[in-house]
C-alpha cells in the first residue's frame, strides 16, 4: 500500500484524541511538537517524534520544514448547492432593509428557491463542485450540505440527488441534510399544513427509503416554522431514522433549541438568541450547540453568547453556513478568526470547535476532526507560522499551504 511520510512538523495539532471537548477543556489544544506523521493509503497510520525516526520504507517523503499539520476542518453546516448569487439583497441591506423584511417581500430563501427550481441538476452540480474545490483550498475536509432551496417535491429531490452525486465524486467527506422546512413557499401561505403534510407524508418517506439524506433540518424561528410544526417534522424524520440537526434561535427565542433537544438533535445551529433556559436545556443533552459567526457578521445581527455557553460547561462547534443569502463564504480559517474576535473564543477554543466538535456535529468523529491513527488522512500543512494561534490571528491570510484528503495531495 502507498505510504507517505511527512517529516519535520513544528507541531501536529489536535493530536491523539477523539471526543467532544466541552467547557473549560476547550482551552486545551494538544500539539505534538517536532513530529512526523505517516499516511498509509487513505488513513493516518502512525505519528511519532523526530528523535525516534520512522524506519519502515515509504513511497514518498514530504518535508513540512517546520510548519504545522492541522486536521482538516469539519464544516458541519452549509448550503453549498444553490443557483445564483444574491448581491442585490446585499445592496438592499446596505440601504437599510433587514434580512427579515427582504424575506417577507418574497426575497431571501424564496428567491433562491425560484432560481433553483429553474436550474438543471447538472448546472447545480457543477457550481457546487466548484465551491467545494474552493473550500478544500482553505483546509476543509468534511462538509455537511443541506437541501432547502427546492421547496417543492421535485426540486427538493433534485437537490438531494445533486448532493448524492457530490458525495460520490468529491474527495470530501459529505453528509446530506433534508431541509424541506427552510421557508414556506408563497403558494402555501394560506395553507401551511398542506405543505408540511407533503414534507411529512410524501418527501420524508422517500428520502429515507432511498438513503438521500443523513439528517433532517427545520428553520425553527420567527417568521419561518413554529415549534409545533418543527415538532411534527422532526418526529416524522426520527421515525424514519433521520436524526435532527436544526436551524434554531437565529432571529428570536423561538423554542427551537428546546424542540431540537427534545428530539435528540445531533446539533442545533445559529443560536444568536440563547439565554439561561436554553443553556440549561443544552447542558442536559447530547446536542452540539453550533455557532455560525460568518452569518451574524454578514447580516450584522448580534452574535450568540459563546462565552457564557462555554463558561457554563457546554461544548461549541463552529461552521460556515456557506449560502448565497446570509453567508456567501465558506472559509473556515475566517470563521475561526470571527469566533475569536466576536464570540470571545480563544484560538484554541475556536480550533477545537472547528475540528473535533464540528466532526461530532456532523456525525464523522470516527473519520475526521483530529490526527489519530486510523482516521482518514484529511489534513493540511500550514505556511510558516509561529504558533497555531497565528492562524485565526492573521485573519484573511492564506495560511493553508498543502491539503491532503484521503491521503492524496489536492
Ligand atoms: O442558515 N437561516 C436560515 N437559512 C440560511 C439562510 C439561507 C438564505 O438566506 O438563503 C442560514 O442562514
Ligand atoms: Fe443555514
Amino acid at each position: 500500500m502507498n505510504r507517505k511520510l511527512i517529516i519535520n512538523a513544528k507541531g501536529i495539532v489536535q493530536h491523539g484524541r477523539s471526543h467532544v471537548v466541552r467547557g473549560k477543556d476547550m482551552k486545551e489544544l494538544p500539539v505534538y511538537e517536532n513530529a512526523w506523521l505517516v499516511i498509509e493509503g487513505d488513513k493516518i497510520c502512525d505519528i511519532g517524534h523526530m528523535d525516534e525516526p520512522f524506519h519502515t520504507p515509504v513511497n514518498d517523503v514530504i518535508d513540512a520544514d517546520g510548519k504545522y499539520i492541522f486536521p482538516a476542518w469539519c464544516d458541519s453546516h452549509t448550503h453549498v448547492v444553490f443557483a445564483g448569487s444574491r448581491e442585490k439583497e446585499f445592496v438592499d441591506r446596505i440601504h437599510g432593509l433587514s434580512y427579515e423584511e427582504i424575506a417577507r417581500r418574497g426575497g431571501g430563501i424564496l428567491n433562491s428557491a425560484k432560481r433553483l427550481q429553474n436550474t438543471e441538476a447538472a448546472e447545480l452540480y457543477d457550481s457546487a463542485l466548484e465551491r467545494l474545490d474552493e473550500v478544500i483550498k482553505t483546509g476543509t475536509g468534511a462538509i455537511e450540505i443541506k437541501s432547502g432551496y427546492g421547496l417543492s417535491f421535485e426540486a427538493e429531490l433534485k437537490m438531494l440527488h445533486v448532493i448524492k452525486r457530490l458525495k460520490e465524486s468529491s474527495p470530501l467527506i459529505i453528509k446530506a441534510t433534508f431541509l424541506g422546512a427552510h421557508a414556506l413557499p408563497a403558494e402555501f401561505k394560506e395553507n401551511r399544513k398542506e405543505y408540511i403534510d407533503m414534507l411529512v407524508n410524501d418527501l420524508i418517506p422517500i428520502i429515507a427509503d432511498e438513503g438521500l439524506a443523513d439528517y433532517n433540518d427545520v428553520f425553527c424561528d420567527r417568521g419561518f416554522f413554529t415549534v409545533e410544526e418543527t415538532d411534527r417534522i422532526l418526529e416524522a424524520g426520527c421515525k424514519r431514522g433521520l436524526q435532527p440537526k436544526i436551524h434554531a434561535n437565529e432571529l428570536d427565542f423561538s423554542g427551537g433549541i428546546q424542540v431540537g433537544v427534545k428530539h435528540n438533535a445531533l446539533s442545533v445551529d445559529h443560536l444568536e438568541c440563547t439565554g439561561e433556559d436554553e443553556i440549561a436545556c443544552l447542558l442536559n443533552s447530547n446536542t452540539m450547540p453550533t455557532l455560525l459567526p460568518g452569518t451574524a457578521f454578514f447580516l450584522k445581527i448580534h452574535y450568540p453568547p459563546a462565552r457564557k455557553m462555554i463558561d457554563a460547561g457546554l461544548p461549541i462547534a463552529l461552521a460556515s453556513d456557506y449560502n448565497p443569502g446570509s453567508c456567501p463564504n465558506g472559509k473556515m480559517p475566517f470563521v475561526c478568526s470571527l469566533a475569536c474576535l466576536y464570540l470571545g473564543m480563544s484560538p484554541e477554543e475556536a480550533i477545537n470547535a472547528a475540528t473535533l466538535n464540528s466532526a461530532y456535529a456532523m456525525g464523522v468523529m470516527d473519520l475526521a476532526g483530529s490526527l489519530v491513527k486510523g482516521k482518514k488522512a484529511n489534513l493540511f500543512i500550514t505556511k510558516k507560522m509561529p504558533s497555531p494561534a497565528y492562524l485565526p490571528y492573521a485573519f484573511g491570510s492564506d495560511l493553508v499551504e498543502k491539503v491532503f484528503l484521503n491521503g492524496e495531495e489536492q
